[in-house]
């Protein structure tokens, strides 16, 4: 496909100042000949956003966020970012939708949606996050719940632009499993399928990352089947070797 991948990482609760030292051997690593077409982005947290945007000027690393409050600009929300703030931190991109703000937040699929609007107000690119739960996945239901969330979590005016797809099983995320390549491709084609029905040739445009215990061992794997545009890294990304060992796998 032509679709540019990209590799990902997003730091979770992790990073303090001494892992600046990371992000500038990552934004080193990714720096290289303007011919590799691989896009590299870390999210760390945003205690640290507005530094680690200023250490990557001049460099091919971008910088995001791991959330966005619903409300674009400001307000009265003890303790949220919102999407201006990002971007006016110089950030680009913003993760919703993940599975542990689904949980630990109680947040929905429209309150994804509308957090991916948000982002879209403020010119930044939302990558909404979707998967199935261990049971869900046991009892079989996995495409079910994906073409739920996929449909619900994502705004009418998504564009392959605004917006990048990731699909991380829950059961996948920090536990070292992973579903086979076949299932990977199983959902990816069906995430595909899915974003055309809706959105026409525009469907094709869409980035869909995998995510869930990505790892240098098997990322060269994963990140080859077919409709896998790349990668959302949790645990690899904070350490520079292993995300650029992952981004080297293209
Ligand atoms: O956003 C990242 C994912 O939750 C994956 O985390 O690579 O530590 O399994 P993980």
């Amino acid at each position: 496909s032509d679709i540019r991948p990209l590799v990902a990482g997003n730091w979770k609760m992790n990073g303090t100042r001494a892992s600046l030292d990371q992000i500038r051997a990552i934004a080193h690593g990714v720096s290289g000949p303007l011919s590799r077409k691989v896009d590299a982005l870390v999210c760390p947290p945003s205690t640290l956003l507005y530094v680690a945007t200023t250490l990557t000027v001049d460099t091919r690393l971008l910088i995001g966020a791991q959330d966005c409050h619903q409300k674009a600009r400001t307000g009265a929300h003890t303790g949220d970012i919102s999407a201006e703030m990002i971007r006016d931190c110089f950030g680009t991109h913003v993760i919703v939708g993940h599975s542990e703000r689904r949980k630990e937040h109680r947040e929905n699929n429209k309150v994804v949606s509308t957090k991916a609007r948000a982002a879209y107000d403020q010119g930044l690119t939302a990558i909404v996050c979707i998967g199935e739960t261990r049971s869900e996945h046991a009892s079989g239901r996995t495409m079910d719940v994906l073409h739920r969330q996929l449909f619900e979590s994502m705004p009418d005016d998504a564009t392959g632009e605004n917006t990048i797809i990731a699909y991380e099983p829950i059961w996948a995320i920090g536990t070292g499993q992973t579903p086979g390549p076949e299932q990977v491709a199983d959902v990816h084609a069906a995430m595909r399928r899915d974003l055309i029905e809706r959105f026409g040739d525009a469907g094709e445009r869409f980035r869909l990352l995998y995510g869930g215990s990505v790892k240098p061992g098997n990322a060269k794997e994963l990140m080859s089947v077919p409709h896998v545009n790349g990668a959302l890294i949790g645990g690899a990304s904070l350490k520079a070797a292993d995300f650029l060992s992952i981004y080297h796998a293209y």
